[in-house]
């Protein structure tokens, strides 16, 4: 079964859809791409309806026009400062000789069953571990014997006004959100190898208006954050620094952007002209790192901060994988290594059939990942089908579709 799958990464600097289908076991053949610049969003979040509307439609419509297929629903990548996240435990007593998929959902309701306030909506509930009859470490629980199941989970929630009008906004272009997921989860899907993932690593996904990160231990997501700040925020600085308009310092920051000012020739100018005037300005290479290298390196300790308020500090000896547009800066990784102290790598979408040509960047990460998870959610998605058959009578009133809905929600 090779069912097409589509994303749509509604980020703070642009819109990316794309359309694609698994081939040969693994490979992803990218059918459609529609990548526009966004309108009406800041910081992740939609402030303005009518123009994040426009470019969400814009993006779908190219994405519709390069596949030849029409885009019906989508996977809905979100970030923001209003997105939070729990852990949560959750018990139940198995009602079988075995543990089967009623007993751990029942286990992820009670789970989920943590107070969560009204204006909020759950985005995934993370199966971070499980334990039968008290014994730890258990990896697939299904078919195990025991009494008592345990689960542990990571509970990822969003303000639900925020998250109805991107549903909104999607809605625009005709389409239905088939899931949301959160921004670093959809990168590390592509960015992330199977042993960092076990080792013990974080995900930091630097765009334009946020910084999302998400802490993988055991092969699991046990941590997720997304922070208020981007490469936009070290644009505003250039801009302000330099006295230049934004647009200007955009492609300054693009050009000649470096983020060691030691590094940098203390001697080394370029030249600018600044919109309207005649006169070229000769901009100190140097001073200009500076200016990117005092905001970026604020940004690497704030992601530490929130590293440390994790509590998992201790388990990430395989460091920090960086992704997202703002990576390509050159000299970040050496930076990021610095203030974290750790080891830094930078990552991006690889290995990719088809419409390729602009999706090999750190800024596509998310994009890929959206369908990387799709398929995943596919396989997850067979794999509930298969294991549901044999329930017999007179057991607890689970509704099991509303469970697999939500059991869709769950990591792949
Ligand atoms: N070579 C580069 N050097 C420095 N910054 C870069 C470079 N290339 C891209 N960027 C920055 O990357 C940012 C855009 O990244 P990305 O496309 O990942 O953001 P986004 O997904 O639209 O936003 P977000 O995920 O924050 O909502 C911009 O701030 C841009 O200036
Ligand atoms: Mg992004």
């Amino acid at each position: 079964m090779e069912e097409i799958v589509v994303g749509i990464d509604v980020g703070t600097t642009k819109i990316c859809t794309l359309v694609g289908r698994v081939e040969d076991g693994n490979a992803l053949r990218i059918l459609g791409v529609g990548i526009e610049p966004s309108g009406g969003i800041r910081k992740g979040v939609i402030v303005d309806l009518d123009a994040a509307s426009q470019a969400i439609v814009r993006s779908v419509e190219r994405a519709e026009q390069s596949s030849g297929l029409e885009i019906t629903s989508a996977l809905v990548s979100m970030a923001g400062a209003h997105v939070s996240s729990i852990n949560s435990r959750g018990v139940v007593s198995i009602s079988g000789e075995v543990v089967d998929e009623y007993d751990l959902a029942r286990a992820l309701d009670s789970a989920r069953a943590v107070a969560i306030p009204h204006n909020r909506e759950v985005i995934h509930v993370v199966q971070r571990g499980y334990s039968i009859d008290g014994q730890d470490g258990v990896r697939s629980p299904i078919g195990m014997h025991g009494y008592r199941l345990e689960v542990e989970t990571h509970i990822i929630t969003a303000a639900t006004a925020t998250v109805e009008n991107l549903r909104q906004c999607v809605g625009a272009a005709g389409v239905e959100v088939q899931q949301f997921v959160l921004n670093p989860l959809a990168s590390a899907e592509v960015v992330l190898t199977d042993s960092e993932r076990q080792m013990g690593a974080v995900v930091c996904d630097i765009g334009g208006g946020t910084t999302d990160m998400a802490i993988y231990v055991d092969g699991k997501v046990w941590h997720t954050m997304v922070l208020a700040v981007g490469g936009n925020h070290v644009t505003a600085d250039i801009a302000h620094g330099l006295r230049l308009p934004v647009a200007q310092a955009e492609e300054i920051k693009l050009q000649q952007g470096y983020a060691i000012r030691a590094e940098v020739g203390a001697e080394d100018y370029f030249a600018v002209r600044p919109f309207g005037e005649d006169k070229a300005v000769q901009i100190n290479r140097q001073e200009l790192a500076h200016i990117i290298e005092a905001r970026v390196e604020e940004i690497f300790e704030i992601s530490l901060q929130e590293i440390k308020r994790s509590g998992y500090d201790g388990l990430l000896p395989a460091g920090m994988v960086l992704t997202g547009g703002s990576s390509a800066l050159p000299a970040i990784r050496d930076l990021a290594s610095d203030v974290l102290g750790m080891p830094v790598r930078i990552a991006q979408p690889e290995d990719l059939i088809g419409m390729t040509d602009q999706l090999y960047s750190p800024a596509y990460s998310t994009s890929v990942g959206l369908l990387r998870w799709a398929l995943k959610m596919q396989k997850n998605e067979l794999a509930l089908g298969q294991g549901r058959r044999s329930r017999s009578k007179g057991k607890p009133m689970i509704d099991l579709n509303g469970a697999k809905d939500w059991l869709k929600r769950l990591l792949p």
